[in-house]
């Protein structure tokens, strides 16, 4: 999900000295490195003038692609430039447990109301209360990130419980370096995106009408079980990670967690409430998705669909605020969960200007328990799905984030400000002052080429482009720009996307990719969203232009078209990079539907999680989501396989690595969702035809429970090579 954020620094110095291949010679290692960075450029520079496909002289030629074997892993030759992808093809499947490749396995990390604190006793579903819960590992996990915990750190919060300016210095200094190693002890940052009441209760009654003391407090539950777990693990000498409990370390913020509002939106008249007339702190934070990692040891955790939790829009007597968030509206009457009946700050009729404290990334510092969380608002308010991190060669900091809703845009941000490597203090407030873009992307010379130009277009009521465009739309100031983003997307023209999930940024070379998951409504298409009703997603790969992330004009192509390329005729119009149908089968790629976050492993290949294989029955899929991996430079460039097959009705949420590649995360988020078509639930699991199903994780017996998974080599070998 996140980019390794500390390559993203000069990548190709960066990479120039940290390209490692323990498992091979030096010569082999410098050989591939240099072939890969040729590639690179090539590719870059044929694209730019026009020449042919991204294939000229040192990229894939297609023919060169190798056939799979007959044992599904894929033929990589050590001396070509390529992916070292050598994992055997997970088939798609409805495998009842997680099914990785031979020669891996998986661990249970941590489950849903997991106790993370001294002295509490073990998670009962029966018996649940909104102080456990603001105290256990929460619901329906979704981003997953890994930060190193040197041992000088560990030891210095065991014992003062906060690191002296000094420490915090030298951390800064090493962070970037040390996220890339082994490191024996480790914090994670988890999302809880979202609650499921039925999935959660034996009997749920927080969605229906009243508020009896059993609602109010299911409501309650499902409240502090939002957020995000900072969580402190340990790998163990036989390479599985293990959940370290009562550390100091471990964190829950919940839905009602005091955040600070930070950026140009602090105190502002729209973001007073009775309940804070400063416009200064909050609580809590929802539908916390995505996110990403920043250099200086923060997590930026999105909130995407906040506008699910508030209710009675249609009587809210706030007309500004009510228009303001006209393109992201609350609920008219009742929301789906009626926290509003039992907590009138989500009852728009009531606190209207409430809602337009949600809808941020918030920034998060996981080396100080007792920070205060950051709401920041330079970045905008919308959907946000994630938070990708790069340095431009300025040293300001780029941000970028979808937006995932049908039709709705790609933003960047760009700090005013540079990152200062070594000083966690001084790149505190980066993220308050910037510029937020958003992405329009044009066709360059030749239509329909899946190719094409793109402008970065600055959301600022003070730029002599923009602003007019803005003032024309009726935005009076910067502050409405940045509560209703989308409103002013639309009045800069920016490119309506297939709903943008991740985005991340390589840390090998620079190149971005964005996820489009998929849009059924589209019926006119562009050429950045090629297919109209797009039930599977696509991939769009973008390049900055001069490398330099705070650039404002970019260069895009597709890179994958998914769907299952094994129908006759290509009925889907799959794609794989540049290979040719017959290609894409002989080299034994899989079939990938509904593509949403992804990460980047250190040689530059891409993984990707899907949410809503199983959702697509009908359209060529139905089978549980899983994880892929593609290659997106070499000869095996568009070779995506499985490498992963989850659990009915789950998505995948994640991925993520560990430092040194040898751990891969993921989170395997509302296993056994009625929705799939389950007939049962989380309780009673079955299968579609009535067969009963095991409970996941594997040997739980009351309940399925969304949870954070390990996978390892039997060997210990890089993830996936
Ligand atoms: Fe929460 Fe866009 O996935
Ligand atoms: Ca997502
Ligand atoms: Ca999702």
């Amino acid at each position: 999900m996140a980019a390794r954020q500390e390559d993203a620094v000069t990548p190709v110095q960066q990479s120039d000295e940290e390209w490692e291949c323990p498992e091979r010679s030096l010569d082999e290692c410098q050989g591939e490195y240099i072939q890969h960075v040729m590639n690179r450029k090539m590719e870059r520079r044929a694209f730019l003038t026009g020449a042919a496909v991204a294939g000229a002289a040192f990229t894939v030629t297609p023919a060169l692609v190798e056939p799979a074997h007959a044992d599904g892993s894929y033929r990589y030759r050590r001396r070509d430039p390529g992916s070292r992808l050598t994992f055997k093809t997970v088939p798609p499947g409805n495998n009842a447990d997680i099914v990785v490749p031979p020669g891996y396995d998986y661990n249970v990390v941590i489950r849903w109301g997991d106790p993370l604190f001294p002295g509490m006793p073990e998670f009962d579903v029966d018996h649940q209360t909104p102080e456990d819960a603001a105290r256990q590992f929460g619901f329906n996990n979704d981003l997953v990130l890994w930060y190193p915990l040197p041992h000088w750190v560990r030891n210095t919060i065991r014992r003062h419980g906060r690191l002296r300016p000094i420490q915090e210095f030298f951390l800064g200094l090493f962070l970037p370096g040390l996220q890339q190693r082994s490191s024996k002890y480790a914090l994670m940052a988890i999302n809880h995106e979202y609650t499921t009441g039925r999935q959660m209760f034996r009997d749920y009654v927080g969605n229906l009408p009243g508020n009896s003391a059993e609602q109010a407090k299911q409501r309650r539950i499902e409240i502090e079980n939002h957020g995000l777990s900072v969580i402190e693990v340990k790998k163990r000498r036989n390479g599985k990670t293990r959940f370290v409990r009562n550390s100091p370390f471990n964190r829950r913020i919940t839905g009602t967690t005091p955040i600070e509002i930070r950026g140009p939106l602090r105190g502002h008249e729209l973001l007073r409430t009775a309940a804070d007339p400063t416009g200064t702190m909050v609580d809590g934070m929802f539908n916390n998705c995505a996110g990403g990692r920043t250099p200086w040891g923060t997590v930026l955790t999105c909130e995407e669909n906040f506008d699910q939790y508030f209710g009675n829009n249609d009587d809210n007597p706030d007309a500004e605020s009510k228009a303001l968030s006209a393109r992201v509206p609350g609920r008219g009457g009742a929301s789906g969960r009626r926290w509003e009946e039992t907590d009138p700050r989500f009852d728009l009729s009531k606190n209207p200007r409430e809602y337009n404290r949600f809808g941020y990334i918030v920034e998060i510092d996981m080396y100080n328990p007792d920070s205060v969380p950051m709401k920041r608002t330079a970045m905008g308010r919308f959907k946000h799905e994630g938070a990708s991190v790069a340095i431009a060669k300025s040293g300001q900091v780029a941000v970028y984030s979808g937006d995932d809703a049908r039709f709705e845009y790609v933003y960047k941000f760009v700090s005013k400000g540079r990152y200062h490597a070594g000083s966690r203090l001084a790149n505190g407030d980066l993220l308050d002052e910037g510029t937020l873009y958003v992405a329009q992307f044009n066709v360059g010379d030749t239509p329909e080429d899946d190719r094409g130009i793109g402008k970065w277009l600055p959301l600022d009521i003070d730029d002599p482009v923009s602003g007019p465009l803005l003032i024309t739309a009726g935005f009076n100031s910067q502050a409405e720009v940045l509560i209703n983003t989308r409103g002013a997307a639309d009045a800069l023209k920016a490119t309506p996307m297939d709903r943008p999930e991740d985005v991340e940024v390589s840390p090998v070379d620079g190149r971005v990719i964005i996820t489009l998951t998929n849009n059924s409504r589209r019926t006119e298409p562009n050429e950045a969203n090629p297919r109209i009703n797009n039930q599977h997603g696509h991939l769009v790969e973008l390049f900055e232009d001069d490398d330099d992330f705070a650039a404002t004009t970019f260069t895009w192509d597709i890179f994958v078209k998914c769907g299952n390329p094994a129908l006759p005729n290509n009925e889907q119009d799959t794609k794989y990079g540049e290979l040719s149908n017959e290609e894409a089968l002989a080299a034994g790629v899989s079939p990938i539907s509904d593509v949403d976050n992804i990460v980047w492993d250190d040689d530059g290949n891409l993984w990707i999680s899907t949410d809503g294989q199983f959702f697509s029955d009908g359209v060529g899929f139905g089978q549980n989501d899983g994880v892929f991996a593609v290659p997106v430079a070499g000869r095996d460039r568009g070779v995506l396989r499985q490498f992963l097959s989850g659990v009915p009705g789950c998505e995948i949420c994640g991925p993520e690595f560990s430092g040194d590649q040898r751990t891969f995360f993921c989170a395997p988020q509302h296993p056994h969702d009625p929705r799939s078509g389950d007939p049962g639930s989380a309780f009673e699991p079955k299968e579609p035809d009535g067969t009963p199903l095991p409970r996941w994780p594997v040997g739980e017996t009351q309940i399925s429970k969304p949870s954070l998974i390990a996978v390892r080599h039997l060997r210990g070998r890089k993830i996936g090579r």
